[in-house]
């Protein structure tokens, strides 16, 4: 048995953060962002849109693109570090509910951004090992409730949204998932954190006194190790499977900074149109970075039933996970 990527499916808030609305905010410039970032703009969701209610409308435009009913899905993983709930019920649970998906097993995974292609690794795990059949896997983030408004260094790159895909069971190999590297090193923790609620920090006066709630980022190591790690992690993936840079006609890399994309893109020796590029209008939505950009280009016409993607992000953990796979969906 193998693992087809079977749809894609997004939601974005319709709400737009611009550059000049933060130069409004804080001391920065549109230059500024649009030089170190190649963000423009990034969405925000509603006060009454949290995580769940975002990943809900990706997953029914997913479940339909699949051509299946919400039955017939009987895994549900939800990778996002901006849950509804910090400890439960997980988020998953929440969507399942807003889904009408009963007798269904539901979970999170936290990866940061990312969790999407971590979440991928199990859905094809699931499948391969025939447990499962039609794995909805989902990245959504209300990244906006974890970020402080007044600190520029991070404020300026994070946006909200989510996606979602359909990985099915399928026995036709030129259908499946070829390959997925999925790793995390532990020792660069603090690069990307939010320190409160937690074990660590429970919630206190202490931790709203002190903005501990909010994510904090050591943004020039992270941006250092990222475009060496995916770099590294991109050209093993490609060579483990015997496959050149240039048959790759979409490379689908998180979207973090385009200065990191065009790094690794250009150390792949990547023309433009093979790149796919939406950080300019989201910004960097964490796990649902991937699943937003690819249903960008399926939106657009641009991906093609059997298609090849190479998937590549890194995020909080440290993680970095690379996957290459062909589109087996349906263009509708
Ligand atoms: N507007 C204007 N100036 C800003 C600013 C802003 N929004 N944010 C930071 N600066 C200033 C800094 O204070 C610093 O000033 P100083 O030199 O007087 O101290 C200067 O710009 C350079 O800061 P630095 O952090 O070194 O900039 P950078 O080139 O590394 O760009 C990031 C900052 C955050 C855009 C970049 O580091 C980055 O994208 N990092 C990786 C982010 C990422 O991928 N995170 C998630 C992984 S999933």
């Amino acid at each position: 048995m193998y693992a087809k990527f079977h749809s894609i499916g997004a939601y974005v808030p319709s709400t737009v953060l611009s550059n000049a609305d933060l130069e409004k905010m804080v001391d920065t410039s549109d230059e500024w962002i649009l030089k170190r970032t190649g963000i423009r703009e990034r969405r925000i969701a509603r006060d009454d849109e949290v995580t769940s209610d975002m990943a809900k409308i990706a997953s029914e435009i997913a479940i339909k693109r699949a051509g299946l009913n919400h039955s017939d899905i009987d895994l549900i993983v939800c990778a996002t570090v901006t849950p509804d709930y910090f400890n439960m019920p997980s988020t998953a649970c929440v969507i399942a509910d807003k889904l009408g998906i009963k007798d269904v097993q539901a979970f999170d995974i936290s990866a940061a951004c990312s969790g999407f292609v971590y979440a991928l690794s199990v859905a094809k795990a699931f499948i391969e090992s025939g447990m499962k059949r039609h794995v909805l896997i989902i990245g959504a983030e209300k990244f906006s409730s974890i970020v402080d408004y007044t600190d520029r260094s991070t404020c300026i790159l994070f946006g909200d949204g989510a996606g979602a895909s359909v990985i099915s069971a399928t026995n036709d190999k030129s259908e499946a998932i070829i390959d997925i590297h999925a790793s995390a090193d532990g020792a660069y923790s603090d690069f990307l954190v939010t320190p409160a609620p937690g074990s660590v920090n429970p919630l206190s006066q202490r931790v709203l006194d002190e903005g501990l709630n909010f994510v904090q980022m050591k943004g020039n190591e992270t941006f250092k190790l990222a475009v060496k790690t995916l770099t590294k992690d991109v050209k093993e993936i490609l060579s483990d499977n015997n496959i050149d840079a240039k048959d790759i006609p979409h490379f689908v890399p998180h979207q973090a900074n385009y200065r990191i994309i065009k790094a690794v893109g250009g150390a792949l020796k990547m023309t433009k149109e093979q790149v796919v590029l939406t950080v300019d209008k989201y910004g960097n939505t964490s796990a649902a970075s991937i699943p937003m950009a690819i249903n960008d280009i399926y939106e657009a016409g641009r991906l093609k039933k059997g298609e090849l993607m190479l998937l590549d992000t890194f995020g909080g953990g440290l993680t970095w996970a690379s996957a290459l796979l062909p589109f087996s969906g349906d263009n509708l």
